[in-house]
């Protein structure tokens, strides 16, 4: 055991104690506009225990130079801070090797990776199959890729609840289709998808599936061999890491297949003006100098998330959701987006006569932090006839009372705006 696989401070015997949490997260303790702050933005982005300021600092103040190249104590010190960090991500995706994770700046870039390399295969009359919930980032690379090469996005689409249409995705799905790309959990509607079923019926057909994880990762226990999918993307900022480090998953077979995305350092094993050898996975996708300690705290953010539980996360954060939903749904004029049966910790309403930018400022004055608009995903507001929506979305060290402060603030900027 090294400096970046020690356990965070949260014991594995400890139930979910919320306050005992909080105390991780220095951030949470202050007020905004003389109220407690209340921090319901989450799905945008989480925020992060001492424990991964901790790992990020000590990584620098001891262990800092660049990695891989070096011949001295400290650049081996900061490879094996690095590789901790791709372990500790193998671990929690439950992926076989340590070689299927590739370090990226975030979902986003993980996406584009796949899009990019694999569009070199894609022909006139290929298909690439997404959902009308996605996120834009699991929208435009694929449209990116289909304008360059011929090939047709096609779009599953959703129910009035949010949910995806699998009798539509069944039709989609064909032997023309090169990729399923899905959201594992929508970011504006918080549906969870049933993505093994989407991907056992994708693989009967011999079709490879990408899932976007970005909403997942926090929320719930994810297997990749599980869930049998061939890549998996998600970001560090949205799982208690830090910002610019995310991680795409690939299967071996897959990621052997596909041509390097970016050139550069560290890529390759020997460079002539002739010929370029690659590097081994996963470094074949990882040119130039790496985000070292973005991969340390990720590894940290992981530590800590496994500490609490991902079971006992997932249900606090659905009784949490359960009584936000209850409550904002009682309040006169007011419209759910997104209702779906299995569901992660996202309430999107809006509020008859009051534009979310409006409920989201009158509701910041009174400490609460909630997202307003159209969340990155635009065709699902069209889906709905809404311009956006007002986003509450929680976390595991939120609690009760955070829930009463937003729905007390929602009922003032109601009676203020309405
Ligand atoms: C479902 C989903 N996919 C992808 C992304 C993109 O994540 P990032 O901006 O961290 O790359 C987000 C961000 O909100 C998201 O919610």
């Amino acid at each position: 055991m090294n400096a970046y696989s020690q356990p965070a401070g949260v014991t594995a015997r400890d139930l979910l104690d919320v306050e005992r949490i909080r105390r991780d997260f220095p951030i949470l303790h202050q007020e905004i506009n003389g109220y407690p702050l209340a921090y319901l933005d989450n799905a945008a982005s989480y925020q992060r225990p001492r424990s991964v300021l901790d790992a990020i600092r000590h990584y620098y103040e001891h262990d800092h130079a660049n990695v891989h190249r070096g011949v001295h104590a400290l650049s081996h010190r900061a490879t094996e801070a690095q590789e901790a960090g791709r372990e500790a991500a193998r671990r929690f995706l439950n992926a076989a090797e340590r070689a299927e994770i590739i370090f990226t700046r975030g979902a986003t870039e993980a996406i584009n990776l796949v899009a990019y390399t694999l569009r070199e295969t894609l022909q006139p009359g290929d298909e690439i199959l997404i959902s009308h919930m996605e996120h834009h980032s699991n929208i435009v690379p694929w449209q990116l890729a289909c304008q360059r090469t011929g090939a047709r996005l096609r779009v599953v689409p959703i129910t009035r609840s949010g949910e995806l249409r699998l009798d539509e995705f069944h039709r989609l799905l064909n032997r023309r289709t090169r990729l399923v790309a899905m959201a594992h959990v929508s970011n504006a509607l918080g549906t969870v998808n049933p993505v093994a079923e989407i991907t056992a019926a994708a693989h009967a057909l011999g079709i490879p599936v990408l899932l976007d994880g970005a909403q997942a990762v926090a929320h719930q226990k994810v297997d990749v061999q599980g869930l049998g999918c061939d890549f998996y993307a998600f970001s560090g900022h949205k799982m208690c890491g830090p910002t610019g480090i995310g991680v795409l998953y690939g299967r071996r077979e897959w990621l052997e297949r596909l041509p390097p995305f970016q050139g550069g350092g560290d890529m390759i094993l020997s460079v002539s003006f002739d010929h370029t050898e690659y590097n081994e996975l996963p470094y074949k996708f990882e040119a130039g100098t790496p985000d070292v300690a973005g991969a340390v705290g990720l590894g940290a953010a992981i530590a800590y998330l496994e500490q609490v539980g991902m079971d006992r996360i997932a249900q606090h954060e659905a009784a949490l959701l359960e009584q936000a939903t209850r409550a904002i749904a009682a309040l006169p004029g007011v419209q759910l987006i997104g209702e779906a049966q299995e569901k992660a910790g996202v309430l999107s309403f809006n509020i008859e006569g009051i534009h979310p930018h409006d409920l989201g400022t009158v509701l910041d004055h009174q400490g609460v932090a909630i997202r307003a608009g159209h969340h990155c995903a635009m065709p699902v507001m069209d889906f709905f006839g809404v311009g956006g929506t007002a986003r509450a979305s929680f976390a595991f060290y939120n609690t009760r009372r955070e829930v009463d402060q937003l729905v007390a603030a929602v009922e003032v900027a109601r009676r203020m705006l309405a």
